[in-house]
């Protein structure tokens, strides 16, 4: 199984809709059995919560799932994980600052290096914006969601059906 975390600031907006919509793409490119994923913060503040309703409003209009309470990124997650995909510039050098020696580097990446149409190294953080901004977070992470996919298929080649 490969095992993806998402990770942002406060686990409530961008990386619990990105796992929702990584989710929905696995399942529907039948990749369910191969390849999952999770969400967390770097953040303490919403340990426990569920994701902001903005960010379910937009889960709920794709008709995609989304099951998660808010938890915080630990040093036990570099184990975990395969990859770990920071939304923003600021959880990677937070992620980072964290980082065992042991731990490979090469697997923490930034969420907007798969998107094509980037103009920013950052998802935009919607905590603060109105409901438009989760719509814009949500149509990035859908590019950059699927055009990951087409990386994990690339470099694993046990995914090719
Ligand atoms: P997220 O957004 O990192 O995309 O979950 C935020 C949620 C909460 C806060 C900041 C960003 N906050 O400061 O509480």
């Amino acid at each position: 199984m490969i095992k993806i975390l998402f990770v942002c600031l406060g686990n409530i907006c961008r990386s619990p809709m990105a796992e929702a919509i990584f989710n929905g793409l696995i399942q529907k490119y039948g990749l369910a059995g191969f390849i999952e994923s999770d969400s967390a913060g770097t953040s303490d503040y919403h340990i426990g919560e569920p994701p902001d309703s903005r960010t379910l409003g937009v889960v709920h209009k794709y008709q995609l799932k989304l099951d998660h309470q808010g938890r915080q990124f630990t040093t036990g997650d570099f184990n975990k994980f395969n990859y770990i995909i920071a939304m923003d510039e600021s959880n990677l050098s937070n992620i980072q600052r964290q980082l065992p020696k042991s731990a490979d580097n090469k697997k923490i990446l930034l969420m907007r290096e798969f998107d094509e149409q980037a103009d920013s190294q950052s998802v935009p953080d919607p905590y603060w914006s109105s409901e438009d901004g989760f719509e814009e977070v949500y149509q990035i992470l859908h590019r950059s969601c699927q055009n990951f996919i087409n990386y994990l298929k690339k470099n694993h080649p046990e995914l090719a059906q």
